[in-house]
């Protein structure tokens, strides 16, 4: 990782971790909207954010944002229908987005349901090309939040080791194989992922603290820990993680600041 790294946070539990990235969460779309007038996050999939879902659909952070301002897209989510077990649509559909009630023109969910993969991917960056008002040919937007997720295996949203997807330099969306899970996903790539505003983390339990250890402090080696490609050009990396997680953290793994 760059010299001066990123910003961590460690925290006892995922309930406490969960709980300050509500607040983070909140206070960046409070200034996006008075800034920018709306705020546009891309969300996480997998079990650990949805917390902090549950978190944002209750006050008092529930109340502290504008929803009616908020344009909500997804990081990554499986090839499967978006009321599937498995889809990161209906985790946060279920935490989230059906206690909102949040019209359905603010939810960009990619549809991985359809069967050709790539048209999903291409016709998802030409939805977020025409949400931020920009070409789908030029250079990615910045979305206000990347919320990520680490795998124990380095991985972060689906850009998976020693997949095609990290090689991708040009488009802001790709399908991928993933022979790892024997899985088609579909991902925001590193291009689009590094212009956001903040990109945060969020990484609890003892199954993480190889991968996260090796990824913030190991050999610099993203075809092995593809969360090694997040380095925000302009925008902050902050990485929010409890201390199960941080149990093989060395330099990093001080101080907890709660
Ligand atoms: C996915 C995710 C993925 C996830 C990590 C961590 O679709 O699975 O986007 O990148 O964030 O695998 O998952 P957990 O939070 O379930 O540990």
């Amino acid at each position: 990782m760059s010299e001066n790294g990123p910003a961590i946070r460690r925290f006892a539990d995922g309930e406490q971790m969960c709980g300050a990235a509500a607040e983070a969460l909140v206070d960046w779309a409070v200034e996006a909207v008075k800034s920018r007038g709306r705020f546009t996050a891309a969300l996480s999939g997998g079990s650990t954010p949805k917390r902090l879902y549950e978190l944002l659909a209750e006050p008092p952070f529930r109340e502290r944002v504008e929803w009616e301002k908020v344009e909500l897209f997804w990081g990554d989510e499986r090839a499967v229908p978006p009321d599937h077990r498995e889809a990161n649509f209906r985790v946060a559909h279920e935490a989230l987005l059906a206690k909102l009630e949040l019209p359905a023109r603010q939810i960009h969910r990619m549809r991985t349901e359809e069967e050709d993969r790539d048209t999903v991917a291409r016709d998802y960056q030409n939805e977020i090309a025409r949400v931020f008002g920009v070409s789908p040919a030029g250079a990615p937007p910045c979305f206000d939040l990347v919320l990520l997720g680490l795998g124990a295996d380095g991985h972060t949203a689906s850009l998976f080791p020693h997949t095609q997807a990290l090689k991708e330099t040009s488009r802001w969306v790709v399908a991928c194989f993933v022979p790892q899970i024997g899985a088609e996903r579909i991902s925001l790539t590193p291009r689009i992922i590094n212009r956001a505003s903040h990109v945060l983390f969020l990484v609890a339990g003892e199954e993480k603290a190889q991968a996260l250890a090796e990824v913030l402090e190991g050999t610099y080696d993203p075809e092995r820990l593809p969360a090694q490609l997040i380095q925000p050009s302009a925008g902050r990396l902050v990485w929010f993680v409890d201390d199960a997680a941080a149990g093989c953290l060395e330099s990093y793994g001080a101080g907890r600041l709660t």
